[in-house]
C-alpha cells in the first residue's frame, strides 16, 4: 500500500500515488471522486457500464486513468486484484429508476456488491461501499442515527427495494468485516447534489434547475412540505476520502451529508429566485408520478455526530452556490461548470 502519510487539515492521511479502483466512476458522485483522486496523483481504474453514467463525465485522456466499460461482474474477470483502495459506487440509483425497474435495482445492488466484496477479500483491500439514507426507510426518528432501526414498508411497494438492497449490501459488507477482517467502510449518503447530476431518474434539484432555466413550471411532487438535507458533492468527496483513511470508520456505517433541512417547496422557490426565473411552481400528486401506493418519506435528516468524530468538520458550500453551479454546467452542456 502506498498510502501517503502526509496529513490533511483534519489530521487524516491522504490517499496519494496509489492504485485505486472506482466502480460507478463515470456517474455523478463517482466522476467527482475520480477527479479528486487523479488530482492527488493516484492511478485510477474505473469500472462502469454506462447505464446511468456517461463517458463525458471523465477526462478520458488522462494518462493515470484506465476506463473499463462494462458491468462489475464482467470486468472483474480480467482485472488483477492489486489495488490499494476500492471505492464501490456503482448501483441502480434514483427513485424513478427503482420504481420502474425493481429487478435491475435488486440484482445490480446486491449481486454486483457481493462479487466485489469477494474480489476485495483476495488481498484484503480497503473497500468503501456507498450506501444511502434510504436504508432508514420510513423511520421517523430524527435526526437519523446509524445505530437506529431501519423501518421498511411492504414488499408490495417496489420503492423499498432500493433501501432493502442497500441494507443487504451493508449486512454483507459487515459480515466480510467481522468474519474475514476485510476493512470495509459504509458511508450512508443523504441527498447529494452538484454539477453532472441528471434529473431524468427523479433527482429533484437538477429537475427544478432545468425547469427554471427553460421557463417551465417547477413541479413539486406532493404538497412540498416534506423536508430533505442537501449536500454539495464537492463537500461529499473530501469526506469520503477521509473516511477511507481513518481507522475509526472501519466496520462502521456513517451518515454523510448536510443536516440543514429545507422543504421541497422552499427548495423550488430558492431555485427559482437564485436563477432569476419567472417559472411557476405547480404541484402534482405522488401517485400521478410514481403510481398508486407509492410511499414517500415526510422528513429525512442525518445525525452527523459520528461523521464529525471521524473526519472533523469544515465549512460547507451553500445550497444557492450549488444551484448556480448546476445551472452553469447545464448551460454549457458538458456537465462541467465553466
Ligand atoms: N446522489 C445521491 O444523492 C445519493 C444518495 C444516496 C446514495 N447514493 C449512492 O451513491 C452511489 C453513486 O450514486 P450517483 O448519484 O453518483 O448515481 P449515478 O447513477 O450517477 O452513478 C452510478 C454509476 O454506476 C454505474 N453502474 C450501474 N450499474 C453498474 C454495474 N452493474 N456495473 C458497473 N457500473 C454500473 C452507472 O452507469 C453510473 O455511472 C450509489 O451507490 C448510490 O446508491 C447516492
Amino acid at each position: 500500500m502506498t498510502l501517503d502519510q502526509s496529513i490533511d487539515s483534519n489530521n487524516t492521511p491522504e490517499i496519494h500515488s496509489s492504485s485505486v479502483l472506482v466502480t460507478g466512476g463515470a456517474g455523478f458522485i463517482g466522476s467527482h471522486l475520480v477527479e479528486a483522486l487523479l488530482d492527488r496523483g493516484n492511478h485510477v481504474t474505473v469500472i462502469d457500464d454506462m447505464s446511468t453514467g456517461q463517458q463525458s463525465n471523465l477526462q478520458i485522456e488522462h494518462d493515470q486513468l484506465t476506463l473499463c466499460t462494462g458491468t462489475i461482474s464482467a470486468q472483474l474477470e480480467s482485472v488483477e486484484p492489486s489495488f490499494d483502495f476500492i471505492f464501490h459506487l456503482a448501483a441502480a440509483v434514483g427513485v424513478k429508476l427503482v420504481v420502474d425497474e425493481p429487478i435491475r435495482t435488486i440484482e445490480t445492488n446486491v449481486l454486483e456488491t457481493s462479487k466485489l466484496l469477494r474480489f476485495a477479500s483476495l488481498n484484503k483491500t480497503p473497500l468503501l461501499v456507498a450506501s444511502t439514507s434510504e436504508v432508514y426507510g420510513k423511520s421517523k426518528a430524527l435526526p437519523m442515527q446509524e445505530d437506529g432501526n431501519l423501518v421498511f414498508g411492504s414488499t408490495e411497494k417496489s420503492r423499498w427495494s432500493y433501501g432493502c438492497s442497500k441494507a443487504l449490501d451493508e449486512h454483507l459488507a459487515m459480515a466480510w468485516f467481522k468474519r474475514e477482517n476485510l476493512p470495509v467502510r459504509i458511508p450512508r449518503f443523504f441527498n447529494t447534489i452538484g454539477p453532472r447530476q441528471r434529473g431524468s431518474w427523479g433527482m429533484v434539484v437538477p429537475r427544478f434547475v432545468v425547469a427554471a432555466l427553460g421557463g417551465e413550471p417547477l413541479v413539486v411532487y406532493g404538497d412540498g412540505s416534506q423536508t430533505r438535507c442537501f449536500c454539495d458533492v464537492r463537500d461529499t468527496v473530501p469526506m469520503m476520502l477521509r473516511l477511507m483513511t481513518t481507522n475509526k470508520s472501519i466496520g462502521k456505517a456513517v451518515n454523510v451529508g448536510s443536516d440543514d433541512s429545507i422543504t421541497i417547496l422552499q427548495l423550488a422557490e430558492l431555485v427559482r429566485d437564485t436563477l432569476n426565473s419567472n417559472s411557476k411552481i405547480e404541484f402534482k400528486a405522488m401517485h400521478d408520478v410514481y403510481g398508486d401506493g407509492f410511499e414517500d418519506l415526510q422528513d429525512r435528516q442525518p445525525d452527523l455526530t459520528r461523521l464529525h468524530s471521524m473526519v472533523g468538520t469544515r465549512e460547507r458550500i451553500p445550497i444557492a452556490k450549488t444551484i448556480n453551479s448546476i445551472a452553469a454546467s447545464l448551460a454549457c452542456g458538458t456537465g462541467n461548470e465553466q
